[in-house]
């Protein structure tokens, strides 16, 4: 199948094909074609131009053609950080936040991460398959076009392993690039309160070799941070989900500044993620690394957490990637253009900068950017093409509308449902 987008108004994100993501400076300037045309086969991109060298494809039969006057097409958004495999929602917790209690006083009482993982340990593969499913749709609706999914709310072999199953499953059911993420370390299961090492072992000698063994997970990540896991722990688990071919990222300075930049600089982590509270000796790490930092603006502010400090980071010179943390106790919107919208609006990031973090550097992020992220001829065919709108700018600047109007993921046409 051919598909030609034809008078498209400004084709964005035009990138050559290095997979390189994009750092200080450079993000502040966006590679787009005006007046243009965007040629699909199959499910990869082909061919772009301007309307006035389009002659060049005038040779091709048996076509689809879509006409973008006055719209904008764009690389799919990539969200690199999910949790979007989940059993029940957490609005009671919400209440109570506004009521005065905080993130870690709910998780305190047994709240927060042990909620979701009592009510996902009672719910069947088929049930989480299904609700995983329906958020899939949203975001796709929503302009994503791959998505990172953690496990982390199974907490036992058995539970951890249906979690990671149902995103292989889902993987073969959405038309969504998806990666898998092992996040056993999220919290220490009750059941082994004060016996923290023994369910490390369990992690590393039992939950490891068998998700190995079924192939279940791309990467493995660890939630550093007071009361959860220790920077040498992270190291620890990180290591250990090397040698079971996991590649590392880690849950870093979300509540205090506690060493997990470090912890996963060190490992070579592929993203550190979060990052409220990072300082001038993590961003001195993070510039010698390949780590990609990311900030998750809408758990930033879902839980009223300080604004990570994103302008710093890359005035500093570093790539940053933007992704939705989805999940349903500290984020529970997928919205890319809403964490645009964050990101721009809070963080003061440019629109161009927002840009690049949610395509070329988030997919960086999630071990895409050679093949997602960006308009180059030869990757994958993920792409969204807006309503007609005034500039690039109009989208963090209309937060809150819906300004996608038509999907294509793996070059074809994705029916509203
Ligand atoms: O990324 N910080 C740790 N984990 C999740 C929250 C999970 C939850 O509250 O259910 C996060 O914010
Ligand atoms: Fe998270």
């Amino acid at each position: 199948m051919k598909l030609l987008i034809k008078n498209i108004k400004s084709l964005v994100q035009i990138l050559p094909d290095n997979g390189y993501p994009v750092a200080g400076e450079d993000m502040k300037t966006i590679t787009h074609l005006d007046d243009a045309w965007l040629a699909i086969e199959e499910d990869l991109i082909t061919g772009y131009g301007s309307m006035s060298d389009w002659e060049g494809i005038s040779d091709w039969t048996n076509l689809q053609v879509v006409d973008a006057e006055g719209k904008f097409v764009f690389p799919s958004w990539c969200d690199s950080h999910t949790h979007l495999v989940f059993a029940g929602s957490r609005e009671g917790e919400f209440v109570d936040r506004i009521n005065g209690l905080s993130y870690e006083d709910i998780a305190a009482r047994g709240g927060g991460i042990l909620n979701s993982s009592k009510r996902l340990q009672e719910a069947s593969e088929e049930e989480l398959t299904e609700s995983a499913l329906k958020r899939l749709e949203e975001i796709t609706s929503q302009g994503t076009g791959a998505v990172e999914i953690k496990s982390g709310y199974g907490l036992s072999l058995e539970s951890e392993l249906k979690m990671l199953r149902v995103i292989k499953k889902l993987k073969t059911r959405s038309p969504l690039t998806i990666k898998a993420t092992f996040l056993g370390a999220h919290a220490v299961p009750p059941t082994y309160k004060n016996k923290k090492a023994d369910y490390i072992d369990l992690l590393i000698h039992e939950m490891m070799p068998a998700i190995r063994d079924e192939n279940l997970a791309e990467y493995c990540d660890v939630f550093c941070e007071n009361n959860y896991f220790t920077p040498q722990e992270t190291v620890q688990i990180l290591e250990a989900g090397k040698l079971h071919g996991m590649t590392p990222k880690v849950h870093a300075e979300q509540l205090s500044n506690y060493g997990g930049v470090l912890a996963g600089v060190k490992c070579g982590a592929i993203s550190v993620d979060h990052l409220e509270y990072v300082g001038d000796a993590e961003i001195k790490a993070l510039l010698h690394s390949a780590t990609m930092p990311t900030v998750l603006p809408g758990a930033a502010f879902f839980l009223s957490l300080p604004h990570p400090p994103a302008r710093r980071m890359i005035d500093a010179g570093l790539p940053l990637a933007l992704a939705s943390d989805f999940n349903p106790g500290s984020s529970p919107s997928g919205n890319m253009n809403l964490m645009i919208a964050i990101a721009c609006i809070q963080y003061k990031m440019t629109p161009e900068e927002a840009i690049h973090a949610a395509t070329i550097n988030s997919a960086y992020a999630m071990g895409l950017s050679k093949s997602h992220g960006s308009i180059t001829i030869g990757k994958k065919a993920n792409v969204f093409i807006t309503k007609a709108i005034p500039s690039l700018g109009f989208i963090p600047y209309a937060f809150g509308s819906n300004l996608i109007e038509t999907i294509i993921l793996n070059g074809k046409i994705q029916e509203p449902k």
